[in-house]
């Protein structure tokens, strides 16, 4: 069986959880391929909201296995916390949670050699959320990184001591303030160590191989965002993994030719956390509107999310990046009420008009340039078939599926799993 992909197509945040949860009940397998405890997926249902950080958001599901694959990084501290919220609902994870032995291990260290590294930054820092992502993956591709698997060996503490002396060195190097107790640190993570190690580490790529001959259907869930991925987002300003399709291949030991759908996710406006380029960003009313009435604010680190009008040009180049064959709306509902909306479908850079990304889309190289579309009034968030939606919403609908050339087959109205019309 083919392996269906489903990614962000902006800056994260799109509401992957969500959609991952609703299509749950049509896979047998859901695999996270990249990120780590920087996301946060979150997912309503039965009046109750759960976020998710580094577990597949499959978890909810009876029968449902949910694989940690190598591509992600895991922080056994944040990792245990997440397990204890899922015992406290007594989901009954232990069979359907499942690890990749080639996954790598955020350190406390990790931890504190970003927040090092972006103080040092000042001004130009990145607004990582501070998890350890950027120093975990940089271990890994420096190979010095320490993987699940060797937690199954004997001496592995040997290998951790010697890390994080260098890290220590590291941080001393970065001559800024950063406080820390290394014992308490160390105490927290070796005891989640523990909890981890009660789960069942797997050699991923073989699993979902003998799954795919069997017949099994499988989900891969990207986390972030097409323009957060290390080489193709807004570099520097991106996270350190590929968050766009290929990364599924490399973060689940997939072969291109297995890979079927690929469902893109995008907001009906643009949002980013943290620094970096947004050329459509707001800073009126309009997105004041948008960041209030959308509930924008970070599900991991609590920040308020940027917000802006929906740019087309972007969200082409994340498509083609990714070969999308469907696509899914999220937050039309936030937009109910507004007089009129906009797209950007040009940009104006260096006096030209074009309508691909270029290198550098910093604010003094770019003006969008907008289509304007009259807004809807009625309020969505309890309509559940197609022919409900307004038609200035068809067709602002209808325009973005004209212009991106792939179908727009789900529209969410509302955080809730109910909250979902498949058109
Ligand atoms: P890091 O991955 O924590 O180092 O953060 C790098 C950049 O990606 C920052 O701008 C973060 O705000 C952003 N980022 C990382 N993870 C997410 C996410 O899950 N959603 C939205 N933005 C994210």
């Amino acid at each position: 069986m083919a392996v269906d992909l489903l990614l962000g197509l902006q800056w994260g945040d799109e509401g992957k959880g969500k959609i991952v949860d609703v299509f749950t009940s049509k896979y047998d397998i859901i695999a996270r391929f990249q990120g780590g405890p920087n996301a946060g997926h979150t997912l309503v249902f039965n009046g109750q909201k759960h976020v998710l950080h580094t577990i597949p958001s499959g978890i909810f599901h009876d029968n449902t296995i949910n694989i940690v694959g190598n591509g992600v990084v895991i922080d056994p501290v944040i990792f245990k916390k997440e397990l204890e919220k899922l015992d406290a609902q007594k989901v009954p994870y232990q069979k359907s949670l499942v690890i990749s032995r080639k996954a790598h291990i955020i350190l406390p260290t990790h931890r504190l050699l970003d927040a090092a590294s972006e103080t040092s930054k000042g001004k130009a820092k990145i607004g990582s959320t501070l998890k350890g992502i950027g120093p975990t993956y940089m271990d890994k591709t420096g190979r010095n990184g320490i993987r699940v698997g060797d937690l199954e060996l004997a001496d592995w503490k040997l290998k951790y001591r010697a890390l994080a002396n260098k890290h220590e060195a590291l941080i001393a190097f970065y001559n800024v303030d950063v406080q820390y107790n290394l014992d308490e640190l160390e105490a927290e993570f070796f005891e989640a160590v523990k909890t981890l190690k009660s789960l069942q580490f797997i050699d991923s790529e073989e699993y979902i191989y003998q799954a795919q001959q069997q017949g099994k259907t499988i989900l891969a869930e990207g986390a972030q965002g097409s323009l957060l991925d290390i080489d193709f987002g807004t570099y520097p300003f991106v996270t350190s993994s590929n968050t766009t399709a290929a990364g599924a291949c490399t973060g689940l030991g997939i072969p291109p030719s297995a890979i079927g759908d690929v469902f893109g996710i995008f907001k009906a406006y643009t949002t980013r956390v943290g620094s970096g380029p947004f050329p459509t960003e707001l800073f009126d009313e309009y997105g004041e509107t948008m960041g209030r009435v959308g509930n924008e604010f970070g599900a991991t680190t609590g920040r308020a999310r940027r917000c802006g009008w929906l740019d087309l040009v972007a969200l082409k180049y994340a498509c083609q990046i990714n070969g999308v064959t469907q696509l899914i709306m999220m937050k039309g509902d936030v937009l109910s009420g507004f007089d009129m909306l906009k797209v950007c479908t040009a940009y104006k850079y260096k006096g030209d008009t074009i309508t691909h990304l270029p290198y550098n889309i910093e604010a003094e190289n770019i003006k969008p340039i907008y289509s304007e579309f009259k807004g809807w009034q009625a309020d969505l968030t309890g309509m559940s078939k197609g022919e409900e939606l307004p038609q200035e919403l068809n067709d602002y609908i209808a325009f973005l599926e004209q212009e991106l050339n792939i179908p727009i087959t789900i529209v969410s109205v509302g955080p809730d799993r109910k909250q979902t019309i498949v058109r």
